[in-house]
Parts: C-alpha cells; sequence; structure tokens
C-alpha cells in the first residue's frame, strides 16, 4: 500500500468515501424502488386475484341460490313457489279426514302439505323441481320427527306416474289444471281422492268443498272423473 502525507491522503479518502457514499446511497435508494415496485406489484396483484375470485364466487353462488326459484317462472307453464297458507293446509285434511295411506303433493314446496300429512297418519310424499325446497322440506321433516314417513323427490311433476297414491294434492295454477285432469283420470285409481288447492280442475265436478277465498279446496273422487272421461262427459 502506497504512503501518502497524511493532510493528502485525508482529501482523496474523503473524496472517494463521500462518492462511495452518494453512489451507495442512489444505489440503495434505486433499488430500495425496484424492490418496493416489484413487491407492491406482487402484493397488489395478489389482492385483485383474491378480490376476482371471492366476487366470482359471490355470482355462482348467487346464481345456484336463485335459478331454481326462478327456473319455474320460466317454463311453460309457470308454477311459482307460493306456499299454502296455515288455513289452506287446515281445509286440506278437513275434506281428507276419513282417508289413509299414501299421499303425494304435486309440487311440494318447503314440505309443508306432506309434514302435515305425514302427522295426520298418512304416508306421504312430495315431488319438487327446486332441490333447495326439497332438501329444506327433509331437514324440516327430520326436525319434527316425521322423517320415516314421508320422502321428497328432485322430479317434474309431468315426468312422475302418481299411480301408486290413493290421495293427491296440488296447488297449480290455471293453466295447467287441464292438462293435469287427463294426466291423473289415466294414472290414479278409481279409490283415489284429489285435492285442488286455491284453483279448482277445469271440468272434474267436486264432490266437497271447504274453506274460501284464496283458502278454498276442492276434493275430487277418482271413481266419478275417471267414468266421465271414459264416458265422455267431461
Ligand atoms: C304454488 S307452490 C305450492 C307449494 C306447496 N304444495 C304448498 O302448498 O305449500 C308450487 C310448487 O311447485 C313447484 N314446481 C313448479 N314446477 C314444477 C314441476 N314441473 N315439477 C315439480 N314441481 C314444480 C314450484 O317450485 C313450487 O314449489
Amino acid at each position: 500500500m502506497p504512503c501518502y502525507p497524511v493532510g493528502r491522503i485525508t482529501a482523496l479518502q474523503s473524496f472517494s468515501f463521500r462518492n462511495a457514499l452518494i453512489m451507495s446511497k442512489e444505489e440503495v435508494i434505486l433499488q430500495s424502488a425496484a424492490h418496493s415496485d416489484s413487491s407492491t406489484g406482487r402484493s397488489s396483484s395478489g389482492v385483485g386475484l383474491v378480490i376476482t375470485g371471492l366476487l366470482g364466487g359471490a355470482v355462482v353462488g348467487l346464481y345456484a341460490a336463485t335459478a331454481p326459484f326462478v327456473a319455474p317462472a320460466l317454463r311453460k307453464v309457470c308454477l311459482p313457489f307460493v306456499p299454502a297458507t296455515t288455513e289452506q293446509v287446515q281445509n286440506v285434511f278437513k275434506v281428507l279426514r276419513a282417508r289413509t295411506g299414501t299421499l303425494a303433493d304435486i309440487g311440494s314446496g318447503d314440505g309443508r302439505i306432506v309434514i302435515a300429512a305425514a302427522k295426520h297418519g298418512f304416508k306421504a310424499s312430495g315431488f319438487e323441481l327446486n332441490p333447495w325446497l326439497v332438501c329444506y322440506s327433509r331437514y324440516k321433516a327430520w326436525r319434527e320427527g316425521v322423517h320415516h314417513s314421508t320422502s321428497f323427490h328432485i322430479s317434474d311433476l309431468w315426468k312422475v306416474s302418481f299411480a301408486q297414491y290413493s290421495n293427491v294434492v296440488i296447488f297449480g295454477v290455471p293453466q295447467m289444471m287441464d292438462q293435469l285432469e287427463l294426466k291423473l283420470a289415466s294414472e290414479l285409481p278409481s279409490t283415489a281422492k284429489v285435492v285442488a288447492c286455491r284453483f279448482p280442475f277445469p271440468t272434474w265436478v267436486p264432490e266437497h268443498t271447504a274453506g274460501e277465498g284464496i283458502d278454498t279446496v276442492w276434493v275430487y273422487d277418482a271413481k266419478t272423473f275417471k267414468s266421465d272421461q271414459q264416458h265422455g262427459t267431461t
């Protein structure tokens, strides 16, 4: 190492140290800026991905939850979920009070008719298009202790045969009742009874009615409507 007078060494050293310090400060600033750019870039793109994922999940979840409720309204015959009133349910079992055996609720909604039927001693089944309502009905039947005498099926009412049922309940809409008359008349045994809630069948003659206004129910005897259909009276 060369030997310099003390004063000179100090001047040179001070110049090069300052320079070195300035350089390293700039480098540090540049490096840390580059580092923070890349790290915030990474973290902000990560946050973006999480937000996009959450939004996507929320949209898919919302669609899955609501589509089964909207779908019936988009079919050729629009039959939305409108639960029976308490009076309506009572009227159904008033007109079926002398009856036992199997019962089907066509379009069983949240399962209230099926559950009430089980409590009245029927072996009851619900047929419903909406899977959420079927899950809810099964849960409610279990909670109310009637799961052994009830069953719920995710099915399209037009694709199911009701031939094995001796009691059938329908809370339909007027646009479907003429088609349903033909289906039930051809499938049901002559010992069956059919109860229509809120909207009657267009050509069948009811045996009895119960309730009034929106709570009205009509009960029909299969022997009568089957023979009327055979003889072309309806
Ligand atoms: C008016 S609500 C009656 C609900 C229940 N029976 C009651 O009285 O509380 C009609 C139900 O039929 C269901 N539904 C509509 N179209 C259907 C179809 N093609 N097959 C089976 N169920 C259907 C709807 O999802 C709705 O829950």
